[in-house]
């Protein structure tokens, strides 16, 4: 674990870069925890594999004078199209942990996925957040009443919306975790928890998954929607028949994506199950998106395909590494900067500008 910063502003070339600054100041089963994947890590590298093949195709002579970025994210006003998705153990990589990340995505004004997992508590993420728009991600616990709670505690604590994360009823196998013999910090108290019932991390996390209810169904969703007034988005989704299912359901939004690379190992790159799951969705539920986001060319493709924002993992993590909460808000920012880069190079001057017609699959 890493404790304070020590470089006095955010510098960043990009995020490749920034993430082997990281990688100095990490120790190796810190730096691998947030950097690995699962299995040979196939999953992992498509992810970045497939933004490759998707070419941007730009209009000339489009007059823009300035670049909108500004997005609405189901009644949200967000500075930007892109979020702090949903990861766990903040803490792993420094002292403020969510807190930290929190501040940052205020500052950069916009979106902080909470997770469930977490080295600080609903609460105090909410008291960073405040006045920020934040949501909770969940991770379905087999004892009902764990769920309830935590809902409850997200509802009082001023949370929006709901994330229910699916594509984990049971962990990756994460080869680096196991050559590390990876232990979080702060276990076997994870603040979220109600209890010791719930999570403890233990040698290759899969003891987290101890409390968690592995035989997940559309039941689950159903009863989680029963369970709280807010939205409850589903994330994980990668298949057209699980994006059906979910309109069909009227799910508010789904986000499509593969966790990073850290669960299923062979699979493809997320962003080739984008344009195929807009298009079966036709709009009856908004689609967001996250797995690979590294460059603002990523975040067009992304919103050219059809995504309404995207999610960025690793990077934040990175940033915050490095220079705390401040670092969050240089990672998005950056990303800002360049997508607005993008946008005035390709032609588009709102989000809305920007559709399949700016890009090719080579
Ligand atoms: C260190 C780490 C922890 C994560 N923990 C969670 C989690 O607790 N819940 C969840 O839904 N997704 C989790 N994810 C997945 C992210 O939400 C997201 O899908 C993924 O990081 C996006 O890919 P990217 O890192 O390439 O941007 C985690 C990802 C990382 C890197």
């Amino acid at each position: 674990m890493i404790q304070a910063r020590t470089a006095p502003e955010p510098d960043i070339v990009n995020l490749d870069e920034l993430e082997q600054q990281a990688k100095q100041r990490l120790d190796q089963a810190s730096y691998d925890f947030v950097a690995g994947g699962a299995g040979s890590e196939l999953t992992l590298r498509a992810n970045r594999e497939a933004f490759q093949k998707i070419a941007i195709m730009p209009r000339v002579f489009a007059g823009i004078e300035q670049v909108d970025t500004s997005a609405n994210l189901l009644g949200q006003r967000l500075s930007m199209p892109i979020y702090v998705t949903p990861m766990a153990n903040h803490g792993i990589v420094h002292s403020s942990a969510e807190v930290g990340s929190a501040l940052g995505a205020k500052k950069a004004g916009t979106l902080f996925v909470a997770p469930t997992s977490s080295t600080k508590t609903i609460e105090e993420v909410a008291i960073a957040a405040k006045d920020s728009p934040r949501w909770f991600q969940l991770y379905f616990n087999k004892d009902p009443d764990v769920n309830r709670r935590l809902l409850h505690r997200a509802e009082k604590a001023g949370y929006s919306a709901i994330v229910l994360t699916v594509d984990l009823p049971v962990l990756g196998i994460r080869d680096r975790n196991v050559r590390n013999s990876l232990r979080l910090p702060g276990e076997p108290n994870q603040p979220n928890a109600p209890s010791e019932r719930y999570i403890v991390a233990t040698r290759n996390l899969q003891s987290l998954m101890s409390g968690m209810k592995t035989d997940l169904s559309w039941d689950d969703y159903e009863l989680t929607r029963k369970n709280t007034s807010l939205p409850v988005l589903i994330k994980g989704i990668l298949s057209r028949d699980d994006a059906e299912e979910a309109a069909r359901r009227k799910v508010p939004a789904i986000i499509v994506s593969n966790h990073g690379g850290r669960q299923l190992d062979t699979g493809f790159g997320a962003i080739e199950a984008l344009r195929p799951i807009v298009d079966q969705v036709k709009g009856r539920t908004k689609v967001l998106f996250d797995s690979g986001i590294r460059r603002g060319t990523d975040v067009f493709k992304a919103l050219a395909l059809g995504a309404l924002a995207v999610g960025v993992g690793r990077p934040v993590l990175w940033g915050l590494t490095l220079y705390g909460a401040d670092g969050v808000a240089a990672v998005l920012e950056h990303l800002k900067t360049e997508l607005v880069n993008v946008m005035h190079l390709a032609g588009t001057t709102r989000l809305n500008d920007i559709s399949s017609e700016y890009i090719r699959n080579s």
